[in-house]
């Protein structure tokens, strides 16, 4: 009975921190913070249109096909690779070249949850310029394109190390239709400051490669000078690693951000020029 008490506790207190965040993001008089909160709820409820439904499920039948390749492929490396390696900025440079199947690779690939939330975010928000850091095979790319193709305006730049991986991931855009995209290939440490010259202002940012802590926060110094005044910044795996931990305890506290949304796995952070103060809000998406 105990133990019965304790779960119905814990989903009740679940719930209903779920619920207050939901009425404090919704009451919110900021554009970026609004559109947020409506794609959370949107998510929270599955709330989807017909048309929405089409893109997202032809994605899904894309991630089905990719999970059962049995093809191998040649993967350069740049990233931490393993939460717990600590590798230097040299070694991540240099890179570990990996043999894996496309099925083992596309297992680190965007949960349906999270790609459907950058969905929502997406046609919410109604961003002119994305860019997003670690394409792998275009699975979280595809549901940023969807959500632009659908709002029919904006674009996305996105970057990948490894060739085998970007070139399938170009290959899937095709067969999905999906246009409103620039795919590069190359080391972010090499590529992104030229790339981002590309595509001033930034609205979108979705940065999901290089779980690293100095270099997550490197990066994101790196855009800052580009993002336009009410950008909202989406961090993926943000308690993947003590790093990530830590660089994500130095995002919420950074002043430059107005607001911060901590999804437990996924943190959002928006740039606001609204008077508002600035405001930490904390809960849970599975
Ligand atoms: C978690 S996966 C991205 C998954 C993808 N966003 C999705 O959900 O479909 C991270 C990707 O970032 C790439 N990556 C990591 N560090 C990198 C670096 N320093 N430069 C370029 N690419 C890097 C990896 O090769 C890997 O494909």
């Amino acid at each position: 009975m105990k133990y019965i008490w304790k779960i119905v506790n814990k989903i009740w207190s679940y719930l209903f921190t779920k619920e207050r965040l939901m009425h404090k993001l919704e009451s919110a008089d900021d554009y970026a913070l609004k559109s947020v909160a409506n794609a959370l709820r949107n998510v929270l409820n599955y709330i989807i249109l017909d048309a929405e439904k089409d893109w997202v499920e032809k994605i899904e039948l894309i991630r089905k096909e990719l999970l059962n390749s049995k093809k191998v492929i040649t993967i350069e490396d740049y990233g931490a690779h393993a939460p717990n390696l600590n590798l230097t900025d040299e070694d991540m440079y240099k890179g570990k070249i990996l043999k894996k199947t496309v099925g083992e690779a596309t297992k680190s690939s965007i949960s349906y949850n999270k790609g459907f939330l950058l969905f929502k975010l997406i046609r919410e928000f109604k961003p002119s310029f994305c860019l997003e850091l670690g394409t792998a095979l275009g699975i979280s790319a595809s549901f940023q394109l969807a959500a632009l193709e659908m709002n029919n305006k904006g674009r996305l730049i996105t970057i990948e190390g490894a060739k085998s991986v970007a070139e399938i991931a170009r290959e899937n855009f095709k067969k999905l239709g999906l246009s409103r995209i620039y795919s590069e290939i190359g080391r972010f440490q090499d590529i992104l400051e030229l790339v981002i010259n590309e595509v001033n202002p930034i609205d979108f940012v979705f940065i999901d490669g290089h779980h690293d802590e100095y270099a997550t926060l490197n990066y994101f110094e790196t855009i800052f000078p580009s993002l336009s005044d009410n950008a909202i910044l989406v961090f993926d795996d943000i308690r993947w690693s003590k790093g990530m931990k830590r660089a994500w305890k130095t995002l919420i506290n950074d002043a430059r951000f107005k607001y911060t949304i901590d999804l437990f796995k996924i943190g959002i952070c928006i740039i606001s020029n609204s008077n508002n103060k600035k405001e930490s809000f904390k809960s849970f998406l599975k």
